[in-house]
Formats: structure tokens, C-alpha cells, sequence
């Protein structure tokens, strides 16, 4: 083994991924994500300087990114400046990955509580300590990790929903074996690396309108792209919509148990496009898979908590609630059904609801696997029953205390388009004038 890619080092040695990136750093390494591979020599250094840290200063803190200074002349932050930690709201910027590649920027996130915080071995006891006392502002370490949304887009008969199949069907916790899943366009599994939220985008409408009403609900895109067709008409416009979005990207290539499957072909195709995966000196993930044999989906999985993991998403279920919908729909006996993504805050039955111009409350919750629930969190697929019209794909969703606050908002709206219409039409009027007969 001459080189090793960067989070298989992490893992290896039992630090996380954000404190091997500041080590790097400190070296002055160039990488361009944690998928990256590095040399032989800079792994021994790196071994080194987190085994000097372990012996330096009673057990040291394996967290602290002070290697000695005959390693590293510029090594980041010393622990005497701690970084400020990140916003206590998600809608803070957090670093925006360019679009087709790994976040890279993990030197741009500064270092977090939860990123110092998983100790190896020699962080126990005495040392865990020390890391904890830290300062840091109460309030900030609150808000806690959310699941990250993932959405699949590309070429027809690719595979996606095969894909999402597989997943779904190996890692979807087991309350879902008795019931019968209701096709919501979302659904939630439970991996070795904690939830993921999915998201089928048949024909990417979704994905587009969502995106048109300006709501982002994806975190992270997988194109799938079938070893034995290669690049698409809608394969490129899947990744046209994942770089619009500068939404991360990762590559699937499926149907790889195929005869006539040629990933390679696939890779040099992306190179044209300006997408050079990983294995070519790139930035972009490709991942070989098949829907069929599951060969792959669990490397998917880890890329794709991999790529959360440096996106630092975080959402505060304490806050005040906010979502987007997925989908709206009337069904024939229950009514006017809507899929909605909770993405701060929480949903409760009996809440109001209020979508563009009109408000709902709501009666009852699904899940993605078709159980009742009461309340539902960030990052969380929801069926919400309660609302009298249909909405659409990527209208934005509030709350209201209660009824009365509710309908007031609906009605300031309404004043407000109201309002801006008499003013177009008072202009193309004027215009008219202007004109003459
Ligand atoms: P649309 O939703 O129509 O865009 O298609 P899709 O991308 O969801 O493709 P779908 O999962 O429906 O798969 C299309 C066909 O490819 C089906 O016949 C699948 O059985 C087959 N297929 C999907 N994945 C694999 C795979 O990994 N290997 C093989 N051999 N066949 C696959
Ligand atoms: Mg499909």
C-alpha cells in the first residue's frame, strides 16, 4: 500500500474527517476532497504528529490542530484563538462546494464542537476533559446534525428508482415491513452512518420546480448513469440541475453486474464535460454500483455521509418551524394530501399550516414508510393531511399559533399581490398612454 485516501486514513487512525483535513493543511498538503489519495511519507507524518499529540501534554488534545512546529511552520489556529463556531441557524452560509465536486472546503469550516469533540483512545479520560472545557458558547453547541437530503436524478430507465429500491429495501428500519409504502417521492434509511433522506425525482420536475419557487431541499445529488448507455440527454441535464443548485454531486455509475457495462467509457465521457472524476486527478466522485446485486451501494452510502459530514448540516428542532413541499396531491379518500420537508423546527398534529395564500391544519402525519406520527423534525419527509387546496412542488410552508394568526397572514399576503397587480396594471396602462393612439 503506497497511498491512501484521506478518509480511510481518518478512519484509521480514529480522528475525524475535518481534524485530518486541518492536518494536512498544517502541512501545507494540497488535496482536493477527503477522497483524495495521499503518499506514503505524509501518512507516516501524519501518524507522528497525532502520536506525539497523544503523548505531548498529559495525553494531549487529539483535537487541537497544533502539531509541533518542526513539522509544520504554518499550522491553522492555534487553541489559544478558538474559532468561532458556526451560526446557530442553518441558513447561515456554510461553504458552498463548486458544483460536481466533493466539498473540498474543509478547511473553510471552521472546527465545531461535534468535529473535536469523537476522541480516540488517547483523548479519554484526563484529556476528554480538557477538550470539553473549551470555550465555547453554550447556545452555539445546540444545534444539533441533521440527516442529510439526497436527491437521484438522471437518464430514463437508468436505474434510479431501482437504485432507491435496493437502499430502500435493505436499510429502511423495520416498521416498515407490515405496512404498505405510499409512494411519497421521499423516504428515510437508516444506515451504519445514521439517517439519510431520499428523494425520487421522476423526470427531475421536482427537483426543477422546487428549485423554480427558489426552495433548495436537496443537500446532495446522485446522478445515475447506466455503464451500458453512458451519458444522456437527461443525464446532462440532471447535472446542468445539480450545478445550477451548487448542490454536491456524487456519480453513480449503475448496472456495473451488466456484460456490456463500461464505466470507463462513462468516465471519459463526464472528462468531457468538464467532470474529472477522482481516479483521473478530479474532484468528482464516481462510485460503481449495481441496483441489481447491491455491489457498491454501500461505498454510495459512505460517500454520501462522507459529503454530509463536511456540508456541517445542522437544523434546530427547537425552532421556529419552516419546510417546503415536496408534493401535493388529492387522493380519493383521504383527500388533499401534501408531502412536506420539515427543515427547521418541528411539525405537531393540530398545528396551522400556511402555504402561499392559504392555510391548513393539520388532522394527520405519515411517515415516508406510511406510520402514523405526531410530530416530525428536521430533515424529515412528512404526509401532512389538512389542507382544503392542493399545493405545489417548492411553495414555501410556515406555521401559525393558531387559527386566528393563521388567516391573517393569508390575508396580508393576498393584500400584498393585490396590491401589486393594480400596480402592474397601473403601469402597462401609463405605457399605453405613453404610446398614444
Ligand atoms: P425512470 O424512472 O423511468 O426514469 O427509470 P429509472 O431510472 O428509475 O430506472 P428503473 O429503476 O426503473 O430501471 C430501469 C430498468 O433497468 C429496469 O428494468 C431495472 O430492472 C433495470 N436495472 C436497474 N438497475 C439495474 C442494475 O444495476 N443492473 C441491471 N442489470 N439492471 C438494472
Ligand atoms: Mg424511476
Amino acid at each position: 500500500m503506497s497511498k491512501i485516501r484521506i478518509y480511510s486514513l481518518a478512519k484509521e487512525v480514529g480522528v475525524d474527517n475535518h481534524r485530518m483535513l486541518e492536518i494536512l493543511d498544517g502541512l501545507g498538503v494540497q488535496y482536493k476532497s477527503v477522497s483524495s489519495t495521499i503518499e506514503e511519507d505524509t501518512v507516516e507524518l501524519i501518524k507522528q504528529i497525532l502520536a506525539e499529540e497523544g503523548t505531548d501534554a498529559t495525553g494531549g488534545q487529539v483535537s487541537d490542530p497544533t502539531p509541533d512546529t518542526e513539522v509544520a511552520g504554518e499550522t491553522p489556529e492555534p487553541a489559544a484563538a478558538p474559532q468561532p463556531t458556526p451560526a446557530v441557524q442553518t441558513a447561515a452560509p456554510t461553504p458552498e462546494p463548486a458544483p460536481g465536486q466533493m466539498p473540498s472546503e474543509g478547511r473553510a469550516v471552521p472546527p465545531t464542537p461535534t468535529a473535536t469533540a469523537p476522541a480516540s483512545p488517547a483523548t479519554q479520560g484526563a484529556a476528554a476533559t480538557q477538550v470539553e472545557e473549551r470555550p465555547t458558547a453554550p447556545a452555539e453547541r445546540e444545534v444539533p446534525h441533521r440527516a442529510p437530503v439526497v436527491t437521484i436524478m438522471g437518464h430514463v430507465d437508468h436505474g434510479k428508482t431501482s437504485l432507491l429500491d435496493y437502499i430502500r429495501k435493505t436499510k429502511v428500519a423495520a416498521k416498515e415491513a407490515g405496512g404498505i409504502t405510499q409512494h411519497v417521492g421521499a423516504f428515510e434509511a437508516q444506515t451504519s452512518k445514521g439517517r439519510i433522506v431520499f428523494i425520487d425525482t421522476p423526470g427531475h420536475e421536482a427537483f426543477t420546480t422546487i428549485r423554480a419557487r427558489g426552495a433548495n431541499v436537496a443537500d446532495i445529488a446522485i446522478i445515475v448513469i447506466a455503464a451500458d448507455d453512458s451519458l444522456m440527454p437527461q443525464t446532462r441535464e440532471a447535472i446542468a440541475h445539480a450545478q445550477a443548485a451548487k448542490v454536491p454531486m456524487i456519480v453513480a455509475i449503475n448496472k456495473i453486474d451488466l456484460a456490456q457495462a463500461d464505466p470507463e467509457r462513462v468516465k471519459t465521457d463526464l472528462t468531457q464535460l468538464n467532470l474529472v472524476p477522482e481516479e483521473y486527478g478530479g474532484d468528482l466522485v464516481v462510485v460503481p454500483v449495481s441496483a441489481r446485486t447491491g455491489e457498491g451501494v454501500e461505498d454510495l452510502l459512505e460517500y454520501i455521509s462522507l459529503t454530509a459530514e463536511l456540508e456541517d448540516l445542522r437544523a434546530d428542532p427547537k425552532g421556529t418551524f419552516s419546510g417546503v413541499i415536496i408534493e401535493g396531491k388529492v387522493d380519493k379518500q383521504a383527500g388533499v394530501l401534501a408531502t412536506v420537508m420539515v427543515q427547521e423546527g418541528t411539525l405537531h398534529i393540530g398545528d396551522f399550516l400556511v402555504v402561499g395564500e392559504r392555510y391548513g391544519k393539520i388532522k394527520a402525519m405519515t411517515d415516508t414508510g406510511g406510520g402514523r406520527i405526531k410530530e416530525a423534525g428536521p430533515s424529515t419527509p412528512v404526509q401532512v393531511l389538512g389542507f382544503s387546496d392542493v399545493p405545489e412542488s417548492g411553495e414555501k410552508v410556515v406555521s401559525a399559533k393558531n387559527e386566528h394568526a393563521a388567516r391573517e397572514l393569508v390575508d396580508a399576503r393576498a393584500g400584498q399581490r393585490r396590491d401589486a397587480e393594480n400596480a402592474r396594471v397601473r403601469n402597462r396602462l401609463t405605457l399605453e398612454e405613453m404610446m398614444g393612439p
